[in-house]
């Protein structure tokens, strides 16, 4: 942390949340909180509320939720330090000059310096764009139809035909050579000594989501291999956890991403106005992607090359993003290679249609598995069917797979109930007498044991924050430990010493966090959706189920890991016991 916790928290506690979400949107009072349209998506009804006596916000429909810090920091794009000093500054809190320890001095020093160098390529390379030697760069993007604005918001540059200068440019600027070298814009040579490899090029800074340019593409005028060359990862750039274009598409609010193939798409698209699109990085689409695309939007549109290899990356990108839990659809580009073509050739109205009619990804899935069976052979054809059928018991929720299974059989002929009898049929022969209760294949987390047991832990850390008073009743069997999630644990433990001390103070755990990852999804403990339920038996029944399987994961994740864990025997064993207690017990929730 960069600051001392106490000072974190004495800022936090004198910028009230509801004076300062009012500086930024409109709140309406109803019942005990505000609500306003979200700002963080595009709605029309309002779905974000700000709780003043949890000194949190919370957004129904998409699902953002944090402290004053957080949301300055989503708002304003900050990180950490910089929401600590606009609110200090705000509340009139002198903020003391930060002491870093050794450590920290070297790796923060470390990254700042590879960070300022990026800036100072980036820097290089737009004033030589801009210069009479940039001329053939600036040509070449103006013949891709670039815009000056355009060209000024991507920082695009170009890397003249001599190597060795970007290297004495960042020498004049007092960069050493290693460090020069670590920044990935050079490498050394037998030849020619440090030089960089950007030569000849025009240049696309990447930058994080905090506007810092963290890596570099640069691109040949014309033909020419490689095509794109890319900054190598550093301690600055990783490749799996960045997309080109977020800083831009993380404020866009039109309620979806649009995934593309390529940095030239991106452009291309946020030129025509949909500033939503992003581009992984020279890389395939990752997962680390995903889970960060899920901090803005649940809506994900593919925007890849209509060829086979965009096609064959499509289907990779669908289920890494129903593995994150992200609806999926995919845009058809043809006859056009990419966006980049597509909005060439026939403008952004005829792009919002094709976003408009972005196919189902499971649709695409299936239309695309449908390509490779013969359907004149009866033989292929009932193949097909079964592919089909056994994609379907992916599906864990009934009416969903019914949903889709009634779809399926209209557009491909297929009788509905020969159809059903193929999924029946193909559960049962993977060893499960109904489908519905067939595990999870990837379509939807629903049945993951894992993720139940995680539920369940952020469904009783909401609900004792909902009711704190119902944790003096279970504090006897439920502990910090039997939260087996990392961050969970962290979260209980701080509630817990809270609550034991008398206070309670959810918003105060969150700024505990350093890591922006962790802070939103510290929030997201305390807005689990709790079951809305009528009766205090039903309720009370309810928080019972949550107790009993928290404790009885942990009881199970001890058990497993006995030999492994001194510990783990004793926890195991107060574990059953507790267990055993609680299942008999009744606690009343008034
Ligand atoms: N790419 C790369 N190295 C290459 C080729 C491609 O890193 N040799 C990455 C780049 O990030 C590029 C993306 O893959 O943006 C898509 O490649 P491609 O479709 O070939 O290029 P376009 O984005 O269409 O670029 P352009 O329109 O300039 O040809
Ligand atoms: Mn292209």
């Amino acid at each position: 942390m960069y600051y001392p916790e106490e000072l974190i928290e004495e800022v936090r506690s004198k910028n009230d949340i509801v004076d300062v979400v009012s500086g930024y949107v409109r709140l309406q009072k109803k019942g005990g909180n505000y609500w306003a349209c979200c700002p963080f998506h595009g709605e029309k009804t309002p779905s974000f509320s700000v709780s003043g006596s949890r000194q949190m916000y919370h957004c129904f429909g998409c699902g953002v939720s944090g402290n004053v810090y957080t949301f300055v920091m989503q708002y304003e794009n900050f990180s950490f330090p910089e929401a600590v000093k606009l609110l200090a500054e705000r509340a009139g809190v002198t903020l003391p000059e930060v002491e870093y320890s050794e450590e920290q001095k070297r790796k923060a020093g470390k990254k700042a310096r590879l960070l300022e160098i990026n800036r100072e390529a980036a820097k290089f390379f737009y004033v030589q764009l801009r210069s009479s030697r940039g001329t053939v760069g600036f040509q070449y993007l103006r013949k891709r139809e670039l815009s000056d604005e355009t060209m000024q918001r991507f920082g695009l540059g170009y890397a003249g035909k001599n190597g060795a200068e970007l290297v004495q440019y960042l020498r004049s600027k007092g960069f050493e050579d290693d460090l020069i070298k670590e920044a990935g814009v050079a490498s050394f040579s037998e030849k020619y000594g440090l030089v960089s490899q950007f030569w000849n090029r025009v240049m696309f800074p990447i930058q994080d989501i905090n506007n810092r340019v963290i890596g570099f593409g640069g691109r040949v005028m014309g033909d020419g291999e490689p095509k794109y060359l890319n900054s190598p990862e550093t301690q600055v750039f990783d490749k799996r956890r960045n997309l080109y274009g977020l800083n831009f598409a993380r404020k866009a609010r039109s309620g979806n991403i649009i995934l593309c193939e390529g940095y030239m798409d991106v452009i291309a698209m946020h030129q025509a106005g949909f500033s939503q699109a992003v581009a992984s990085l020279g890389t395939a689409f990752t997962p680390e992607q995903a889970s960060l695309l899920k901090r803005y939007t649940e809506n994900v549109l593919l925007a890849y090359d209509s060829d086979g290899a965009g096609v064959k990356a499509a289907l990779r990108g669908i289920g890494i993003l129903r593995e994150a839990g992200l609806t999926g659809k995919v845009i058809n580009m043809k006859p056009y290679k990419d966006p980049d073509e597509f909005m060439k050739a026939l403008g952004r109205e005829a792009f919002q249609e094709r976003i408009d009619q972005a196919e189902n990804s499971f649709f695409f899935e299936i239309r695309i598995l449908a390509e490779q069976y013969d359907m004149s052979d009866p033989e292929a054809k009932t193949r097909f069917h079964r592919e089909i059928a056994k994609r379907l018991c992916g599906f864990s929720e009934d009416a969903e797979r019914d949903n889709y299974l009634q779809a399926i059989g209209e557009k491909y002929f297929i009788g509905i109930e020969n159809l059903r009898k193929l999924v029946t049929g193909y559960a049962a022969q993977t060893g499960l007498a109904k489908p519905v209760e067939r595990p999870r294949s990837g379509i939807r987390r629903k049945n993951d044991p894992e993720e139940n047991a995680r539920r369940n832990q952020r469904l009783l850390i909401t609900w004792i924050t909902d009711q704190p008073a119902v944790y003096q009743k279970v504090k006897k069997y439920i502990g910090v430990e039997d939260f087996t999630e990392e961050l969970y644990r962290k979260v209980a433990e701080r509630l817990f010493a809270d609550l034991d001390a008398g206070s309670f103070n959810p918003a105060g755990i969150i700024s505990t966090f350093e890591d922006e990852q962790e802070q939103h999804e510290a929030a997201q403990l305390f807005h689990a959706s709790l079951p809305a339920l009528a009766t205090r038996q039903e309720r009370e029944k309810a928080f019972h189920d949550i107790l009993l399987s928290v404790k009885r994961n942990s009881y199970e994740y001890f058990s497993s890991r006995l030999g492994s864990d001194v510990n783990a025997m004793n926890k195991m064993v107060e574990g059953r016991r507790a267990l055993e207690e609680l299942a008999k017990l009744h606690i009343s929730l008034d």
